[in-house]
């Protein structure tokens, strides 16, 4: 077996241990019963399932990644896109639908609301962005917003992507194996925690806080069963460990500040966010918690499925070394012998086809929680006041009526053909592809996680050329 192999059996056994978790949790958990339909003469088709768990283990069967799995695919054909279920204790409705999806998007604050489980507030804080509604959410979402525009992302962070993969790539040795996942890890991490609060990738700090991230993410994934020895227990000691390292970090600031060495100031989220005088410490502590965590998991695991991809896709991979080559080429004819600039990147076409394609195929986040807030109509359908709504990404991009042969990784499929022929990026894209969710709540941080693959795809190669004139060799061992 190949890395690829090992990095798919590792993603494999956490989601088992995730679905397992999940399983336990709603087994326990209160149940609440559907609201008595009758108000509602045309609800979606569906099934209520068994007393107590409703549907949630059909829905939460593991299947391949980059199936919709047996559950919607049954459900599907059975109900439509559209169809009402009872799951994790509610009354549900869960949409396949690419036109209702947007709807439930766009409709945020007015018809629907984000409504995450209870015990994901709990982990990640009251002030998280995730859970936060309405102003607060606004006003928490304006500064992280703040700070990924795209001047920052030309300049400062394009810069610090290149260099946290060069410090990784610097770290293998020739003939050494190497775990994707692991090493995606330390990537988004050290490039987070370099950005949000100035730590350097290598040092004690930094490590040991990468150390309770680990423990803090079982936890956020397992059942909210708070008793020692938990995943959920241990993720809430972590929880604490880390936003005391926040704090530490908060009052070396102020104390600086106070004694009036504030000339050094880093240029980092921590340093904007204490400007904002208003903010609570509660609120700065939730918010930086969770942006470290928003921006290290989801992106590390597109990375790695990247790489699971291109393995298995040679054409790929000598596309996607043509494309560098010819950037590094091009510099060199130039005189240029900066760093991978903005430029450079926006020359990255072919690659932007794969990082779509690896979004589609891949569905990082397969789906997000919404309510309802009023009695809401849809073609026909009734959506009745407080029910969960669930627009499931995954089933839009593994819809074989939107991307032909849906399970195959395919980046060509997001060339703009100039002859004729249609290509899902210009019809179909806008409106059916939303890895990164939309409306109000869109993705924060999208424009960096498309950034983060981008350069990091070569890594799979065995002799890289980087866009800096780089080389690296990494011998790969089976
Ligand atoms: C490939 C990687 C990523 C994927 C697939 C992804 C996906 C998503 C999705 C689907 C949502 C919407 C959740 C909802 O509507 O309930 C979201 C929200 C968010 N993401 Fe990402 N994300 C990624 C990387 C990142 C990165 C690198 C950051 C950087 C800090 C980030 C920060 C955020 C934030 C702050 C929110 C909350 C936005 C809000 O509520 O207004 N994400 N992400
Ligand atoms: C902070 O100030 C902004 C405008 O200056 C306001 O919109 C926001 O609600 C305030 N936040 C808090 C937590 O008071
Ligand atoms: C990738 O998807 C985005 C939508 O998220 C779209 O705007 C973009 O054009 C796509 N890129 C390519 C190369 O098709």
């Amino acid at each position: 077996m190949t890395g690829a192999g090992e990095l798919l059996l590792l993603l494999l056994r956490l989601l088992l241990v995730a679905v397992v978790s999940v399983a336990i949790f709603v087994y326990l958990r209160r149940i609440r019963w559907a609201r008595s339909p009758r108000k509602f003469s045309n609800l979606p088709p569906g099934r209520r399932g068994c007393p107590f768990i409703g549907e949630s283990l059909g829905y939460l069967k593991p299947h391949p990644a980059i199936s919709m799995g047996e559950f919607m695919e049954d459900h599907i054909s059975r109900f439509g896109k559209i169809y009402r279920s009872n799951l994790f204790g509610e009354p549900t409705i869960v949409s396949a639908d690419a036109g209702l999806n947007r709807f439930i998007l766009q409709n945020e604050g007015r018809l629907f609301e984000c409504s995450y489980p209870r015990s994901i507030g709990e982990i990640l804080g009251k002030w998280s962005m995730l859970v936060l509604v309405g102003d607060m959410h606004k006003n928490m979402r304006a500064i992280s917003l703040n700070f990924m525009c795209s001047a920052r992302l030309q300049t400062q962070l394009l810069r610090e992507v290149e260099h946290h993969a060069v410090f990784i790539l610097r770290s293998w040795r020739e003939g050494s194996t190497f775990m994707a996942q692991d090493e995606a890890k330390k990537f988004t991490f050290n490039l987070m925690a370099k950005h949000i609060m100035s730590m350097e990738p290598g040092e004690p700090e930094t490590e040991s806080l990468k150390r309770e991230y680990i423990t803090f993410m079982k936890g956020v994934v397992s059942a909210p069963l708070n008793f020692p020895g938990t995943a959920y227990w241990k993720a809430k000691k972590s929880r604490s460990t880390i936003l005391k390292v926040i704090e530490r970090k908060i009052e070396e600031r102020l104390r600086r500040k106070a004694d009036g060495r504030d000339g050094s100031e880093e240029d980092d989220l921590l340093s904007s966010v204490l400007k904002q005088a208003n903010l609570s410490k509660e609120q700065i502590l939730d918010l930086i918690l969770s942006l470290l965590f928003a921006g290290h998991e989801t992106s590390s695991v597109s990375i790695a499925l990247a790489i699971y991809f291109l393995e298995a896709c040679p054409e790929a991979v000598e596309e996607l070394k043509a494309e560098h080559g010819r950037i590094v080429q091009n510099k060199a004819r130039r005189g240029d012998d900066s760093l991978l600039n903005w430029e450079d990147y926006k020359q990255m076409h072919f690659t932007q086809c794969v990082i779509n394609e690896t979004l589609r195929l891949g569905n990082v986040v397969r789906f997000v929680h919404r309510k309802a807030l009023h009695d809401v109509q849809y073609n026909g359908y009734d959506i009745p006041a407080g029910w969960k709504v669930l627009p499931v990404f995954a089933a839009v991009h593994l819809d074989p009526s939107l991307y032909g042969d849906p399970q195959q990784f395919n980046p060509w499929r997001w060339q703009r053909r100039n002859c004729g022929g249609a290509s899902v990026a210009t019809a179909a894209a806008g409106a059916n592809f939303m890895p990164f969710g939309g409306g109000p709540r869109l993705c924060a941080g999208s424009e960096l996680a498309k950034m983060e693959m981008a350069p990091d795809q070569p890594l799979v190669f065995p002799f890289v050329d980087f866009p800096k004139g780089l080389p690296i060799r990494v011998h790969r061992t089976t």
